[in-house]
């Protein structure tokens, strides 16, 4: 089976094919990204109507490219795949319909993607990951803690109540000078500073729910860094440092949480602890999650970078996971600005997702 993917929910244009071997393995055949950070570094984040500008001059050819590296012709693909949600709708609208076009076009079944369910279903792509697990989502728009039970069966254990993880990286780049995006920045600066000069707090830490609030956490650095203007690199250095270890303390806590509320709710230890999205390229994050799992006797999961940011290849295997089990969607499928990978837990804590 050989599924194309596309992508263009944010600010990264996607295409990818990828194969569903015989053996059950996922075998990516080609994945051809786009970022338009460069367009958006001007502002500061990410701007909706740019974004989509710029997908629908690139996305015809990123899919001619990805299935010309993949040598497949569109007639021999076995499905097409595109994220309908959520996202950006302008964005969203480009890659869906030029989803369809090449599924119509082809005669092609055409699967309609929750752009999340792709980054939870990643580690089945990457490392084989047996159901059911517990993931921490954590990008520039999202951030979650899900129990993964099945294809499109989902638990939310938490999420945040105001800013995604990546954005408190953003906004606090931002507010420190620093260049977008913030999370790479705000690593590089912690890497020289002292984790321990600013008492920064750790919001939520010891709650019985998994959920998080980072807009405090960003308000108090900008008191910190108010309280020692004007700043000197070694003033932003452990500003970074004592944010980075802030957030460090908080994702392990929330993660600690999550595993008891998985464990409480499915009754049975998760296969791994998984995680996914920009922030999981967070080396400091990594590593406290590599030693809380091995601690916790847990297999730990993070996907190669390059898949833990936005790609068509997620789209792809979520598009296959789907295929397989017989999921297709109609060519009236619509995109969705908003589209919880947990309908039922009725709650909508985070407004991007
Ligand atoms: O998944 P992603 O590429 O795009 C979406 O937001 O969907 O995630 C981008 C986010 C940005 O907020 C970025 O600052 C953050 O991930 N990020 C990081 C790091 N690299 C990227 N955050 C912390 N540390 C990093 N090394
Ligand atoms: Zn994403």
């Amino acid at each position: 089976m050989r599924v194309l993917g596309i992508e263009t929910t944010c600010d990264e244009t996607a295409a990818a094919v990828v194969r569903l071997r015989p053996d059950g393995a996922g075998e990516i055949l080609a994945d051809e990204v786009m970022s338009q950070i460069a367009a958006h570094a001007p502002f500061g984040g990410v701007v909706p109507e740019i974004a989509a500008r710029a997908h629908v001059e690139i996305i015809d050819l990123l899919i001619a490219r990805a299935l010309g590296r993949a040598g497949v012709a569109a007639k021999d693909l076995d499905g097409v795949a595109a994220a309908a949600g959520p996202g950006l709708i302008g964005g969203v609208l480009v890659g869906l319909m030029a989803g369809k076009g090449v599924a119509l076009a082809c005669g092609k079944p055409f699967v309609a993607v929750n752009h999340l369910e792709a980054h939870a279903l990643t580690a089945r792509l990457t490392a084989n990951v047996a159901f059911p697990y517990l993931i921490l989502l954590a990008s520039g728009g999202h951030t979650q803690i899900l129990a993964v039970k099945g294809v499109g069966d989902y638990d939310r254990l938490g999420a945040t109540m105001d800013d995604a993880i990546g954005e408190a990286f953003d906004k606090t780049a931002k507010l420190l000078g620093l260049p977008f995006p913030g999370g790479p920045a705000v690593e590089a600066a912690a890497r020289d500073g002292d984790p321990a000069r600013f008492a920064l707090p750790r919001p939520l830490i010891g709650r019985p729910n998994a959920d998080f609030s980072l807009s405090g956490l960003k308000t108090a650095v900008r008191l910190a860094a108010e309280s020692v203007a004007p700043l000197r690199p070694g003033d932003v250095a452990d500003l970074c440092a004592s944010f980075q270890a802030a957030v460090v303390d908080v994702v392990e806590d929330r993660i600690r949480t999550g595993l008891k509320l998985f464990r409480r709710r499915i009754g049975a230890s998760p296969q791994a602890v998984v995680v996914a999205g920009g922030v999981a390229a967070n080396a400091a994050l990594r590593d406290a999650l590599t030693r809380f799992c091995a601690e916790a006797g847990l297999p730990f999961v993070a996907p190669p970078q390059q898949l833990c940011t936005d790609n068509g290849a997620m789209i792809a295997w979520a598009g296959i996971e789907r295929l397989r089990l017989g999921m297709i969607d109609g060519l009236d499928a619509p995109g969705r600005p908003r589209w919880p990978l947990d309908p039922k837990s009725g709650r909508t804590l985070n407004n991007k997702a």
